[in-house]
């Protein structure tokens, strides 16, 4: 195993606020699919983009050792008025990876369109997001996250409003995106009944890691996250 990230006595406050992160210890390795899970307001968006380097702590050090971020924000899917195609969102996603201002190349647009595929768009990639159902418009930011080629995927409650079929169905396509490019998977999300089966580790935050393990280890009033008392 190799690391991937660590996290070492981090705390954070928001400016002139009280700390919502306290002395945060976690590593994760490469390849690995960790579900990070608590209350509202406990940390885990905080937590994210103190990973991705948009926070600095306010103590401790963050090291992280990925190149390549893909990164879905929590409620990436309101405010998608622009006429935008599902084809076009996921090419923005790819921006990254392009020449400064230049065109998208044939290899970017294959990026592109297996990105599309992975998430089962195909059929609807020349279509308007607006025209897509919710649960379509979240695989749709969830491929552009992939155009990329992440070597990490920070994924911030993408199934809200994703009933449990589809939540399931994205949950297996990260174990295969884990397990055919190696991907290091962050996922945050309120319901993990339905990960909790693909993943080997559930973080729950609360303020600090309240519990760093695998799911059936879990303690059973823990299993609604609303409950989490540390
Ligand atoms: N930009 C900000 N400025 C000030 N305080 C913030 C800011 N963003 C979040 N907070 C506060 O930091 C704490 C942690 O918020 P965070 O968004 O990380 O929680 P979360 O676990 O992602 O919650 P949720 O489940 O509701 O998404 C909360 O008390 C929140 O009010
Ligand atoms: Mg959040």
């Amino acid at each position: 195993m190799s690391l991937a990230l660590r996290l070492e006595h981090v705390s954070f406050a928001y400016a002139h606020g009280t700390p919502v992160l306290r002395d945060v210890e976690l590593e994760v390795q490469r390849g690995e699919f960790v579900a990070i899970a608590g209350p509202n307001g406990g940390g885990k968006t905080t937590l994210l983009r103190l990973v991705l380097g948009l926070e600095r702590p306010t103590s401790g050090r963050v090291e992280v050792l990925l190149h390549r971020y893909g990164y879905l924000p929590q409620r990436a899917q309101t405010g998608i008025d622009a006429p935008l195609t599902v084809r076009e969102l996921v090419g923005v996603g790819r921006v990254p990876r392009t020449r400064l201002f230049g065109p998208l190349g044939h290899g970017d647009r294959e990026a592109v369109r297996e990105a599309i595929d992975r998430v089962g768009l195909t059929p609807q990639a020349d279509r308007r997001l607006s025209t897509l159902s919710g649960g379509q418009q979240q695989r749709a930011f969830i491929a552009k996250a992939l155009a990329g080629e992440p070597e990490l995927l920070a994924l911030d409650e993408p199934t809200t409003g994703v009933d449990i079929e589809a939540q399931e169905a994205l949950a297996a396509l990260l174990v295969r995106l884990r397990d055919e490019l190696g991907m290091t998977i962050l996922y945050v999300s309120h319901e993990f009944g339905a990960v909790e089966h693909f993943v080997q580790r559930i973080v729950l935050i609360r303020e600090r890691v309240v519990f760093d393990g695998a799911p059936s280890a879990l303690p059973g009033v823990w299993h609604d996250p609303s409950h989490v008392h540390a």
